[in-house]
């Protein structure tokens, strides 16, 4: 047969183009949101999914976001490209509320921040750059951490490798083993820090084992990946949140940055979030812009404008700035009160476990440390549905249902 009909063959065989595509599983959290809509009981709770929720169980949009799209709205602005590294005035308040208002960075022009597809984006931005320009191609990561950590980057050819981070027996932070682990990072390696509110174990460093951190992590010469999600929507304190970043810089880590807006704003399908490398001077941080460009532009080409504009106006009037800070306190603190009532309850039904992690964690999620049997019986007798590693998603939880949780924590884990 000639080679052009043994080509023809081939091209028509229609669907054996993808025979060799293996089914790959589904998402572990969209599989928990698939399998609590199926559910028909009317008491049915959802902690699975990643996103705040009002004392109803209903999205909030945050009244400063209304606020400032209202007046963008009036504005009657184009929909013109941003260029390849976004909205300028959007990266610049970005890196200022990441590094504070009077960073030595900022003054000395020593940072590059691209807008990103928000957090996950910026996550991809920066693995990217590593693969390519980072000496030691090797980022070492806490175990556990977000789901997505590992395949971000991966995809982009780095190896991931971990260090201890939580402790199973007290549900809180393991200081010894993650100083002992992080000591024994090859040098030069990457390492990966979440900023605040650590997902999913909501477990964070005190000020104390961040400067031990800090320590091993300079003796051992890493570089830091930060990944920042949640600013504000930790502690409700954005200052407060952003300690450990704006630590390490001043103890002269130069370092990376991921962030997002989702969270502290809300603005979750809006996909607005920015990337940063904070570099020895402003001469090398214009280098490694020029090739930050680079990689974006055949990636996505330039980022959405619409959430960058809202940060913007919120960022820049001082009264939408001051709402904004109310906004994220509401939600951290009704996220933090909900803690509260859940472990006072336990207590009220009975229980006799230490549930005194569930108040030391901070941010969206709880690592209840229940098992996956345990986790098997909320969902299949209670309708409560979570993800298999005991992990409760705080902002699913309201005054109705907190007692209807209590109880089924409380009966599977007698
Ligand atoms: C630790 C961490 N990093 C990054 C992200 C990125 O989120 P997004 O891409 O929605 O900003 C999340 C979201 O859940 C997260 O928990």
């Amino acid at each position: 047969m000639s080679l052009s009909k043994q080509l023809f063959k081939i091209s028509t065989r229609g669907k054996a183009w993808w025979s060799q595509v293996e089914m790959g599983p589904p998402d572990a959290i969209l599989g928990v949101t698939e399998a609590f809509k199926a559910d028909k009981n009317p008491n049915k709770i959802n902690l699975g999914v990643g996103a705040y929720r009002d004392d109803k169980g209903k999205p909030w949009v945050l009244p400063s976001v209304r606020e400032a799209e209202e007046r963008i709205l009036a504005e009657n602005l184009d929909h013109e490209y941003a260029g390849i590294a976004g909205v300028p005035e959007f990266t610049a308040l970005a890196a200022k509320l990441a590094l504070g208002g009077n960073s030595e960075v900022i003054k000395s022009k020593r940072i590059t921040t691209m807008q990103s597809i928000s957090g996950t984006g910026a996550l991809r931005i920066g693995s990217e750059f590593l693969a390519k320009y980072h000496p030691v191609k090797t980022i070492y990561q806490p175990t556990p951490t977000w789901g997505n950590h590992v395949p971000v980057f991966k995809f982009a050819g780095m190896d991931v490798k971990s260090y201890r981070y939580y402790d199973k027996a007290t549900c809180g932070f393991d200081e010894a083993g993650a100083l002992e682990d992080i000591s024994k990072i090859p040098k030069g390696s990457v390492i990966l820090l979440h900023a605040c509110a650590h997902n999913p174990t909501g477990v964070d460093p005190t000020k104390d084992q961040w400067k031990k951190i800090s320590e091993v992590v300079k003796k051992q010469d890493l570089f830091v990946f930060f990944d920042m999600a949640y600013q504000g929507f930790a502690s409700g304190d954005v200052d407060g949140d952003a300690f450990a970043v704006r630590y390490f810089l001043e103890q002269g880590h130069n370092m990376c940055l991921s962030q997002s807006f989702a969270k502290n704003m809300g603005l979750y399908g809006e996909r607005v979030g920015a990337f940063s490398v904070i570099a020895e001077n402003s001469e090398e941080a214009g280098r490694v812009a020029s090739q930050l460009k680079i990689l974006i532009r055949p990636m996505y080409s330039n980022p959405p404008i619409h959430g960058a504009r809202i940060v913007q106006k919120i960022l820049t009037d001082p009264k939408l700035e001051k709402q904004w800070l109310v906004d994220v306190k509401q939600m951290a603190d009704r996220i933090i009160s909900m803690r509260t009532q859940l472990k006072s309850l336990l207590a009220k039904e009975g229980s006799t476990h230490n549930w005194n992690h569930i108040t030391n964690q901070i941010g969206m999620f709880c690592f209840t440390g229940i098992s996956p049997q345990q986790v098997e019986g909320l969902i299949k007798n209670h309708s409560i549905y979570l993800t298999k590693d005991g992990r409760i998603s705080v902002a699913g939880i309201s005054s109705n249902n907190v007692g209807y949780l209590a109880k089924a924590l409380h009966e599977v884990t007698k």
